[in-house]
This record gives structure tokens, sequence and C-alpha cells, in this order.
């Protein structure tokens, strides 16, 4: 299995490309669903999780064409109503094939996914979305089956704002008939990104990026062309690293827009900032303060950014306290920085962080997306030698990370296995 070893210390300076949105392409290329015909997405990043989604694509009958960072669908053939527990273990995301599923062929047989390293994560909001588009729901055998001859638009609360809940739901109700009102929706960019996906599909969404949705359903949808939105929680590791190493990095094709939380807070620490159209130029200060954050729903301050800021906060002056709202269990890479010699309390769903001087180079591991990148940015700053295994982790949702930070300066580079 590869690993990732970082020297510490290194100053990080330079520009850094970011990548398509995981978090978008992931709905917008399922969206292939919905229409017969070849759509083209552009800007699509080269991730694990994207392989597994176009994996699943294919076993249901779709044709696939990738040229680059283009990927072209095709759900012509689809023939198959199917997502089998291998393909869902793999990437809880596979769920979203449900919604347009039953759209599209009046049936789906998914797996359940079951908990995950950062929490229980059921999916209880999205089938009371789609029962109440009139589609009948049996569990049975860890698979959820649905079914409906054609969805009726209904009028749908959300407890929790769910992102792949709404983005669910959204795509079953493009095809139903009549119309369907979402309530207390996520308010994600990557939610109005699929909608405008949608839109230009000819479906007929009104209200993404508001917590009320109205979708009137339409009877086919059109097989469209476009670019996927920039990642914006890759962005957000990139600032913390060069807040992190006192470093000065521009981020080019990034959307400042999205990341008006992570800014706030990241100016508090005492961070620089020259905010361009699509760049951001972040400067780190000699001395990094701390600073209270609790995640919350967009456009709050984002979990997906909990693990690396915490990184921050470590080696900051002072007391600092982290809130986790969104998910249970979401502090697994404490254990792994407390090695580091960061000095972590839990109590709850808060973290209390005492900063201190210096991190320590480490073997580390952990069995998140973003835990894993909270490791490398400590590597960044810790003295000696960092270790960050079970890459695979990273690989599923950061785009050539190495490259990229090793451009910038850091002492960085990936091992395979002996
Ligand atoms: N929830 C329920 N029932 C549901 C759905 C959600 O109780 O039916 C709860 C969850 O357990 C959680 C909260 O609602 O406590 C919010 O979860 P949400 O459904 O919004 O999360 P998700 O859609 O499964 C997406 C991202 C995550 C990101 C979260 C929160 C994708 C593919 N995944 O997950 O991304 O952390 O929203 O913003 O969009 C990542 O990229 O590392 C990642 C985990």
């Amino acid at each position: 299995m590869d690993r990732i070893i970082v020297e510490g210390g290194r100053i990080l300076r330079g520009d850094v490309k970011i990548s398509g949105a995981k978090n978008a392409a992931l709905p917008i290329l399922v969206s292939a669903l919905l229409a017969d015909g070849w759509n083209t997405y552009h800007n699509v990043p080269n991730l694990q999780d994207v392989q597994s989604i176009k994996h699943l694509l294919s076993h249901l009958g779709a044709r696939i064409e990738t040229e680059e960072d283009t990927v072209r669908i095709d759900a012509g053939g689809l023939c198959d109503s199917e997502a089998p527990y291998d393909l869902v273990r793999k990437m809880r995301a596979s769920v979203l094939v449900l919604g347009p599923l039953v759209a599209r062929l009046g049936k789906a047989r998914v797996s359940l996914p079951g908990g995950c390293a950062i929490g229980a994560r059921p999916i209880n909001l999205h089938l009371k979305g789609l029962s109440q588009l009139g589609a009948s729901i049996r569990l049975e055998h860890g698979y959820v089956e649905a079914s409906s001859d054609r969805l009726k638009g209904g009028d749908i609360y959300f407890d929790i704002p769910s992102v792949t809940g709404t983005e669910n739901l959204m795509m079953a109700a493009v095809l139903a008939e009549g119309r369907t009102t979402l309530r207390n929706s996520a308010r994600e960019p990557e939610i109005v990104a699929l909608a405008d996906v949608l839109n230009e599909m000819g479906a007929d969404i009104h209200g993404a990026g508001n917590s009320l949705i109205t979708i009137n359903g339409v009877s086919s949808l059109e097989p469209a062309e476009v670019s996927i939105i920039s990642d914006r929680i890759e962005a957000g590791t990139f600032m913390v690293a060069s807040v992190l190493t006192r470093g000065d990095v521009t981020l080019l094709n990034c959307e400042p827009a999205h990341l008006s939380g992570v800014i706030d807070k990241l100016r508090l620490t005492g961070a620089d900032m020259e905010i361009g159209d699509k760049t951001i130029r972040i400067k780190g200060s000699d001395e990094i303060e701390s600073v209270d954050v609790k995640t919350l729903p967009y456009p709050g301050f984002p979990t997906d950014m909990q693990a690396q800021f915490m990184v921050l906060m470590s080696v900051a002056k002072g007391l600092s306290i982290i809130s986790e709202t969104i998910f249970e269990n979401r502090f697994i890479h404490v254990s792994e920085l407390r090695r580091m010699g960061a000095d972590i309390t839990v109590s709850g769903n808060s973290a209390i962080i005492r900063g201190v001087r210096m991190l320590s180079g480490a073997q580390v591991m952990a069995t998140d997306l973003r835990a894993s990148a909270s490791l490398i940015l400590a590597g960044l700053v810790a003295q000696d030698k960092t270790e960050v295994n079970r890459v695979y982790h990273l690989d599923r949702g950061y785009e050539a990370i190495e490259d990229k930070f090793e451009r910038i300066g850091a002492a960085i580079r990936r091992i395979g296995p002996p």
C-alpha cells in the first residue's frame, strides 16, 4: 500500500490550480442516468471516488468515455437497476443512483450503506422523501428496493438538511408528475451545481441554494455539456497549508464565494488574503491566533474542513474550541495528532485545543479522507519526518495531492509498496 512521506519545516510558496469538486462531480455524473444520449462533463477530477461512480454507472449499462478531465456518459442502454453491495460499500455516494433509477426505470435495488468512520450516516431521509413521491420502499437482505410506475410530485420536509438526500430527491422529482417542494433542503454549492446541470438538461427547478426548492416535473430530459465547479474543500485545505507554514500561496481556478466561512476564520487567525474573481492569495502571519469554530450546514463552516483547521489550531497561540455538529464521530484524527504532540482534549462533540510550539513527525494513519489530509498538513509543520499510511483515503478525494504540494515547495513524496 502507498505511503506519503513529508519532511516538515518548508515554507510553501507559489500557485496551486484547484481541481473540479468531488462532491459536485459525483451527483452530476449520476444525473446522466436521467437522459438518453451523450452527456459531456469537463473539469472532472481524477479521483478514486470518481472511478467508483463510473464503475457503478457502467455496471448499470451506461457507456463511458474519458479523455483527460472530460468524461462522456450515455445512459441510453440502461439495463440494470441494482447497485450491489461491493460498489456501495466502497463509496456511500453510490446511493445517489436510487432516485434517478426509480425515476427512469420505475425501480431500483440499492445496497444500504452501513455506518462509516465518521458516523452512522443513515439514509432514512432519502427513503422518506422517495416514498412521499409515491415510491413503495422495502428493506430486505441489506438492500433498499424502491419501485413506482411514475413518481408523483410531493411536499417533502428534511428533518436535517441532507446534501446527498437533497440531491437524490431532486433527481427523482425532475421526472415526476407535477410539482415537488423540498423544504429545509441543503444549500451547499454542490446542490446548486447539480440543479444547474438538471435545468440545462431541460428540468424546471427553482430555488436551489435556498432551503425551499421547487421542482416542476417534466416528461423527459436531454443530455447536456457542462463543467464541474471547483473544489472548495481542496481549496480550503491548501489555504490552511499556506497559513500553517507562514507561506504565500495563490489558489487558481477557485470559487471564493463558496469559501466565506473558511475565509472568515482564517482571517481571524491573522492570515492576509487578496481575493480575486477566481483566485485567492493567502499569506500566513508569524503568529497564528486561536479561533473557535463550529461546523454547520452551508454557508456555515464545513465539517469537511474541521480536521484541517484543527491542525492549524494545534500550533496556534492559546486555546480554541472546535465543535462538530454534523457528524457524531468526526474526531478520529485527534488521537493521531496527539501522537504528533498536539494537546487536544475531546469532550462530547467539542475538542479543546491548546496550541503547542511544535509538532513532531510520526508514523500515522486515518480511516477517513479529510482526517488523512489533516495528517499531511500536520506533517508540513512537524519536526522531522511524518509517514502517512492508508493513502487510498486521500486518493478518494484529492487529485495528485503530493504533486501539488511539491510544486509549492513541500518536501513530500509517495512511496509504493516494497
Ligand atoms: N442524515 C440523516 N439521515 C439521512 C441523511 C443524513 O440523519 O437520511 C444526517 C447524517 O447522519 C449527518 C447529517 O444528516 O449527521 C448531514 O449528512 P448529509 O446527508 O448532509 O451528508 P452526506 O450527504 O452523506 C455529504 C458529503 C460529505 C459531507 C457532508 C456534509 C457527498 C458525496 N458527501 O455527505 O462529504 O461531509 O455532505 O457536508 O457530497 C467528504 O467529502 O469527505 C465528505 C464526507
